[in-house]
């Protein structure tokens, strides 16, 4: 780590368990990832389990109510929070709600996103080439690991890219292929991808943090 550069202040958000926040509490606190601190949790649900991670390791946390009608207003508290808090990067990490154009045009290459699916390089395009050589589709959207499952991939993966107002198709950070195993099921092929992304998130942050400035 470049002592010369504080550590990133991230916030990250969540909708749901939160076991990626766990991840990178986890690396933080095992001092595996002295480029960041935690600053601040928000959770689009009350009842995220992230929420309770976060507050049980001492972090701020914020619910925000976050329905369609209350997009504008959700995003406008969020733009406050990021400036109090002095949030240098978002971690969207299992955060189930997508921000408009506007706020995406505010922070370009900080935020990035957790999206259980291998996406291209430059996060354009409907096919990827895994390492073997085999080109398989890009899944978008919800329901990924179902779809690959659908398509009788052998492969499948997590990416860590930043976002920009397309869905899912910013430039990537890094990704890491999961294989898919004969008889998974969404849930076993879940829990191999989580496993993967546990690792992936953490990588993503150092990597981010090393290649600011660069560009
Ligand atoms: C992850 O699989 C991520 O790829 C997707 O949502 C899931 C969040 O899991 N976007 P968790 O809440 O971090 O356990």
């Amino acid at each position: 780590m470049d002592s010369q550069q504080a550590p990133l202040r991230l916030a990250v958000l969540v909708s749901g368990s939160g076991s990626n926040l766990q991840a990178l509490i986890d690396a933080i606190e095992r001092q595996q990832l002295p480029e960041a601190e935690i600053a601040l949790v928000i959770s689009s649900r009350a009842d995220a389990y992230g929420l309770q991670r976060a507050l049980k390791h001492r972090i701020p946390t914020v619910y925000l109510p976050w329905n369609r009608s209350q997009r504008l207003e959700a995003e406008a508290r969020t733009l406050a929070l990021l400036r109090l808090f002095e949030i240098d990067l978002l971690v969207l990490a299992g955060f189930m709600r997508i921000f408009s154009p506007g706020f995406v045009d505010q922070f370009p290459r900080r935020i990035i996103n957790l999206h259980p699916a291998l996406l291209p390089d430059s996060g354009m395009g409907d096919t990827f080439v895994t390492s073997d050589g085999t080109t398989i589709p890009v899944f978008r959207g919800l329901h990924v690991l179902q779809h690959a499952l659908d398509a009788g991939l052998k492969v499948t993966g997590s990416t860590v890219h930043y976002v920009i107002p397309e869905l899912d198709a910013g430039p990537v950070l890094c990704r890491r292929e999961v294989p898919i195993e004969p008889g998974d099921t969404e849930e076993t092929l879940q829990k191999r991808v989580k496993q993967a992304e546990h690792r992936l998130i953490v990588e993503a942050v150092k990597k981010h943090y090393q290649e600011r400035g660069r560009r």
